[in-house]
């Protein structure tokens, strides 16, 4: 239920036999990461009180449209509504149903309905022959007609001991069908991306490597920021402590810059997004001792080898249909050298790091870098956490691709 992780969720409760489920409801949402505030009409407290939603949503429930007469203390349905990721009517009974329908307000669950801007989802529950009933059909069918989507009831036993239609759907139903609705929408659901991060060990010997202070956090902030966004994220990543966690990202672990090369190498061409984090060591000590070195008065000589540079591999065989990023750190001539690299290399997007400020670069949580575009746009940002840049950076590729 990753998709309804942070959402604020508005959830209506109306005077049905059903208000009893909006428990589950509440619990299962707020299991799932939702924040949730719940609004509910006088009908619904014979059915339910509101001290039990309240401790379930973690948040007072509302339902007075004025809260104190007498200091004119009032809750703002208009703030409500616009709160709210989504609001979720459940239960919605054939009453509050024909309110809606004909835009009755008197009460706040009412208001605030129609100040909604977000998707309003709405789950009747009824008994068999009121749903039957024209009215109903007629009512549900113009609450679709204005962009309201329908959770449909279920079959079986109903509380007045009849059977058929008319069954509130279940809490679980209801929470995956949001959480569908979300995962729908999401920006790049389906686009494939290659995002490498993290450093490489280039061995001396079995317990000593040439390596850099690279932590990784970028490329796995930027792994994490697709994924959330609904691409299919493979991640090479070299030797880090961090971890990722989530249905979208696959992991590859790697050592050396050669392991790197071979991994890349077999997911480059399904990528459509391949962005290019890790700081990969440029040179690997020629010969590899497969015992430990021991320690002599003699001075050491370890004999370095240029190691493939995976991002030129990936920009000579990259097709028009493919976005490649890289990164550069630079201390000196930054720009310059950095548009230098974007060419050789054959780029779309260089994000240039200069490690100018305190709080930037390797280890930090921060990052102040400038993306430099192939049509030599420039766009400084600010020093912002790396969870920011990445938010940034593919907000910015996201723009471009449209
Ligand atoms: N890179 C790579 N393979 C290498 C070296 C670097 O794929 N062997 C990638 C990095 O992941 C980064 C970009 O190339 O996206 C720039 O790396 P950088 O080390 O700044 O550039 P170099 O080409 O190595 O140039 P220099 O070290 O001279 O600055």
């Amino acid at each position: 239920m990753t998709f309804l992780k942070g959402r604020r969720i508005l959830l209506g409760v109306t005077g049905s036999i059903a208000a009893y489920k909006s428990a589950f409801l509440t619990r299962e949402l707020v299991k799932a990461g939702a924040e949730v505030r719940v609004i509910m009409t006088r009908g619904a407290m014979d059915f339910i009180t509101p001290l039990t939603l309240a401790t379930l949503s973690k948040n007072p429930v509302l339902s007075e449209l004025i809260e104190d007469r007498e200091t004119g203390v009032w809750t703002n349905h208009v703030d409500l509504a616009l709160w709210a990721d989504a609001m979720i009517i459940a239960p919605v009974s054939a009453h509050s149903l024909g309110k809606m329908v004909t835009g009755q307000s008197d009460n706040l669950l009412l208001l605030t309905f129609l100040s909604a801007k977000c998707p309003v989802f709405f789950a009747p529950s009824m008994d068999l022959d009121m749903f039957k009933h024209g009215s109903t059909r007629e009512n549900i069918e113009k609450m679709q007609s204005f962009g309201h989507i329908l959770i449909p009831v279920g079959k079986g036993e109903l509380a007045s001991g009849l059977e058929g239609e008319g069954r509130m759907a279940e809490p679980e139903e209801i929470v995956q069908q949001i959480h569908d609705y979300f995962e729908a929408r999401l920006p790049l659901r389906g686009k494939k991306a290659l995002v490498t991060a993290g450093p490489t060990y280039e061995r001396i010997d079995p317990v000593r490597f040439i390596g850099n202070f690279s932590s990784g956090k970028m490329g796995y902030a930027i792994a994490h920021e697709l994924a959330e966004r609904g691409a299919e994220v493979t991640l090479v990543s070299g030797p880090t402590s961090l971890k990722v966690e989530h249905q979208r990202i696959r992991t590859i672990h790697v050592e050396s810059a050669q392991d790197m090369l071979k991994a890349c190498q077999q997911e480059f061409s399904v990528a459509e997004w391949v962005i290019m984090s890790a700081a990969v060591a440029d040179y690997r000590p020629v010969e590899q001792s497969e015992q430990k070195i021991k320690k002599t008065d003699a001075q050491p000589v370890v004999h370095l080898a240029l190691n493939p540079d995976i991002l030129k591999w990936m920009g000579e065989h990259k097709s028009p249909a493919q976005t490649l990023v890289g990164f550069a750190l630079e201390t000196n001539n930054a720009l310059e050298n950095a548009r230098k690299k974007l060419k050789a290399k054959n780029l779309d997007l260089i994000v240039l790091n200069t490690l100018q400020d305190d709080q930037s670069g390797f280890g930090y949580d921060t990052n102040k870098v400038t993306l430099i575009t192939a049509d030599n746009k420039t766009l400084p940002l600010e020093l912002k956490t790396k969870t920011e840049v990445a938010r940034d950076l593919i907000d910015y590729l996201q723009q471009s691709a449209q």
